[in-house]
């Protein structure tokens, strides 16, 4: 089996979760990611929500697997000297700090450039060009300023955050997508170019049907929001519970035995209609004028959803699933976490795989979601600080053991 991205080498300056999720998308698809991080410090994360004392925290193992790791001090005299080494010998260069970090460490784009014409520049930064354009980001302030918390929640509480990680793993999902391109350009034109993405902006694109809907509001209201017909609607996008935000009207309906995660989401497509009523015991309802089309039941969706309610509190979430799919109605089990860590089929198909590590022994984590039939990922474990550093130093840059003991007397690893 061959790797996709066999022989492209990654400069990986990034750090905390939305830049590492992007190089270690790479680094499944073949690529040799070689991580940099402060000598002596590394990634903030290795060290955050630890559970495990002194070793690496899945916050870190989980973001990192596949790559290599050198620490550098990039600010140190010597350091600069294999700082420029590495810009000359890899294909990309992935950073998330903070605005102007890479420009402060005395390497500009124009003098990336000027070293290595073939690189691809990839950053991710909070915000683009603008009033915020030098403010430190983090996922929720990101949620935050992208429309997806004013959207998400009920109209009766808070602007409320999402547990997917829309801002740093979305925003990393678009980079990596970046540098794709970039790299197929690079192919016909043999230059590097810039790759940007504001995680705002990421945010903004995963929240594309909202934009749709605060159009939609100057022609009415929105019928398959949960405001209509009983509530208002302001002159922004308000929060639509779980309301669906396509075209068929779905909700999540209570189920046996009443948990916190015994919900079943049941969306009520045209066709399955009479599947549907047949099914609760609501025969009658399936050629009333009064309900039997989408556009009579609209304004009556929380009576629908609560009719199917009755019927699925009568069964657990799974049996819902077992009796509504051969009907061919859409619908599917709120899973919980620890459901889904140890469900067979995932570990199937490596999306939920195990991985040992010499620090923390074996543990689960999320394996690459995309799968290449003639490249498939086999996910490794995350390096160990600077575990990697005399290995990149002496087989991809060329120093010999001297010059390495002497980089590190002057405190450059
Ligand atoms: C995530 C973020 C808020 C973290 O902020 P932070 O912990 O203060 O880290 P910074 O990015 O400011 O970097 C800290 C310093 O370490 C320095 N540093 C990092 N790696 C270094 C290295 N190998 N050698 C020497 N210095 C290094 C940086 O140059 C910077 O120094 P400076 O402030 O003097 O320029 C910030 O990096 C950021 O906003 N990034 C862009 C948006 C983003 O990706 N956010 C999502 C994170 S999940």
């Amino acid at each position: 089996m061959s790797k996709a991205l066999e022989g492209v080498r990654i400069l990986d300056m990034t750090h905390v979760q939305s830049g590492p999720t992007c190089t270690q998308l790479l680094a499944w698809f073949g690529a040799d990611v070689i991580k940099v991080e402060r000598a002596g410090f590394g990634d903030a994360t290795r060290g955050q929500l630890r559970d495990v004392p002194d070793a690496d925290s899945l916050y870190f193992t989980m973001l990192n697997h596949n790559k290599r790791s050198i620490t550098l001090d990039t600010k140190n005299l010597e350091g600069k000297k294999i700082f420029e080494r590495l810009i000359r010998m890899c294909d990309v260069l992935v950073e998330n700090f903070a605005p102007g970090a890479i420009d402060r460490m005395g390497f500009p784009w124009a003098k990336i450039q000027e070293l290595n014409p073939r690189l691809i520049y990839a950053s991710i930064k909070g915000f683009g060009k603008g009033p915020y354009q030098d403010c430190k980001v983090y996922e929720n302030v990101a949620q935050c300023t992208g429309g997806s918390a004013s959207t998400t929640g009920f109209d009766d509480g808070p602007p409320t955050v999402t547990g997917a990680q829309i801002g740093d793993s979305g925003t990393g999902l678009h980079l990596a997508i970046g540098i794709l391109a970039a790299l197929f350009h690079r192919e016909q034109t043999g230059l590097g170019q810039r790759v940007e993405c504001a995680m705002q902006d990421a945010v903004m694109n995963l929240c594309r049907v909202k934009f749709r809907d605060q159009q939609r509001l100057d022609h009415g209201p929105l019928m398959e929001y949960p405001q209509h017909p009983n509530g208002t609607f302001g002159s922004s996008v308000p929060r639509s519970g779980n309301a669906s935000g396509g075209g068929q009207p779905g909700w999540a309906v209570r189920t046996a035995p009443g948990g916190p995660d015994d919900y079943v989401y049941v969306i009520i497509q045209p066709p399955s209609w009479a599947h549907l009523m047949r099914v609760i015991g609501r025969e009658e309802l399936i050629d009333d004028p009064e309900w039997a089309t989408p556009q009579a039941r609209l304004p009556k969706l929380d009576r629908c959803f609560g009719m199917i309610e009755e019927w699925t509190m009568t069964k657990t979430k799974f049996e819902v699933m077992a009796t509504l799919n051969p009907l061919n109605v859409p619908c599917g089990p709120i899973l919980s976490i620890e459901e889904l860590i140890s469900e067979p089929s995932l570990v199937d198909t490596n999306t939920v795989v195990e991985v040992d590590h010499p620090e923390r022994g074996p543990y689960k984590s999320i394996g690459n979601p995309i799968k290449l039939s003639a490249s498939p990922a086999i996910v490794e474990r995350s390096p160990l600080l600077g575990e990697h550093t005399d290995e990149i130093l002496s087989s991809v840059l060329g120093y010999d053991a001297q010059e390495i003991e002497e980089f590190r007397k002057a405190g450059a690893i």
